[in-house]
């Protein structure tokens, strides 16, 4: 019982890569947005990153899931599972086998840009519980949630910490869709980096190997074989920096010397100067009280938060308030 449902093809992509690329290289300081990183090399590369010794965030949400994920299907005895960027599908089965054993769910819904790598998870999943009946969507987290298939007591999982390459408003947006789509009562269980001492988050981010810095620079080979770009690779340092201010990891391409490049799609030739830095990446991390705030303006509240013996990674299940104004139930 599997399907896919499409509201992203190939020239949506390729006109938003256009749009993001034109804006970014023009924008002072310049910037590219990160969920470009994701082509096959790059995703093969953040699950390098994964394993890094450094990287602490991936192994620390999956112990918290591992303790609590019992917990998380006896309190939102959840029918369905809407899993948003569906990532590593380990972390899903975690959540799909708590929410089988409850016997409460029904139907998976995996939504990801990719539809190469969310087809192969579906195969996957189907193969491993046949009797869910499991509903692909390939779309974008930032536009296409108003899309996702209604259902009831529905349980929409954001994990690995994604949450943090939104900024600000980029979340507020993001988190009031999501809540437009939900009825009052249903879930989000959302994983998030929190706030730590820097000299654990930056080497997370700047590892030893330099597998990050090749995952940084990998949107440049993206926009050169994407849009016929002619952007050195080389000619670019991987830099990770931490914003006290602004609590969040931020990653930068800094040009080693004065240098043109040239993007054919787009006819454009944009030049950087000798160390120039270019922001490929935010990566905010959070606290409990400041993440319960941003959740309340949206319409969710907070009623759990999980987190490791050392709090550097924190999984919060919230439910969607009613909207005032509103009952969901008929009035007498
Ligand atoms: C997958 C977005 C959560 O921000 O930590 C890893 C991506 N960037 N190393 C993160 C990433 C650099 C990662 N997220």
């Amino acid at each position: 019982m599997t399907s896919l449902e499409r509201h992203l093809d190939e020239r949506d992509l390729a006109r938003s890569l256009r749009a993001d690329v034109r804006d970014g290289l023009a924008a002072d300081p310049k910037r590219l947005p990160p969920k470009w990183f994701y082509d096959a090399r790059g995703s093969r590369l953040f699950e390098d990153i994964t394993r890094l010794p450094e990287y602490y965030p991936t192994r620390t949400e999956r112990s918290i899931l591992t303790a609590n994920a019992a917990a998380v299907a006896r309190i939102t005895e959840a029918k369905t599972l809407v899993e948003l960027g569906s990532g590593s599908s380990e972390k899903t089965r975690l959540l799909l086998d708590a929410l089988l054993s409850r016997g409460t769910l029904g139907a998976f819904v995996p939504l990801d840009v990719s539809e190469s790598a969310l087809a192969e998870a579906v195969e996957g999943l189907s193969v491993a519980y046949p009797g869910l009946s499991i509903t692909g969507v390939v779309g974008d987290l930032t536009r296409h949630l108003r899309q996702l298939p209604d259902g009831d007591s529905r349980l929409v999982a954001f994990l690995g910490g994604t949450l943090g390459n939104l900024v600000p408003a980029e979340r507020a947006a993001f988190l009031g869709d999501l809540r437009a789509t939900l009825h009052p009562g249903e879930w989000l269980l959302l994983g998030v980096d929190l706030v730590k001492d820097p000299a654990v988050l930056v080497p997370a981010y700047d590892d030893a190997a330099g597998v990050t810095a090749e995952f940084n620079r990998n949107v440049l080979h993206v926009i050169n074989r994407e849009l016929r770009a002619d952007f050195d690779p080389l000619a670019f340092e991987h830099v990770a920096v931490w914003d006290a201010d602004r609590e969040w990891i931020e990653m930068r391409l800094r040009s080693v010397r004065a240098q043109r490049v040239h993007v054919g799609e787009l006819d454009l030739t944009v030049s950087f100067a000798a160390g120039e830095q270019m922001r490929t990446e935010v990566s905010a991390k959070f606290r409990r009280a400041g993440l319960a705030g941003e959740l309340a303006a949206s319409g969710f509240a907070l009623r759990h938060w999980w987190t490791d013996p050392r709090s550097w990674f924190g999984v919060a299940l919230a439910q969607a308030a009613p909207i005032p104004g509103t009952t969901s139930a008929a009035r007498p």
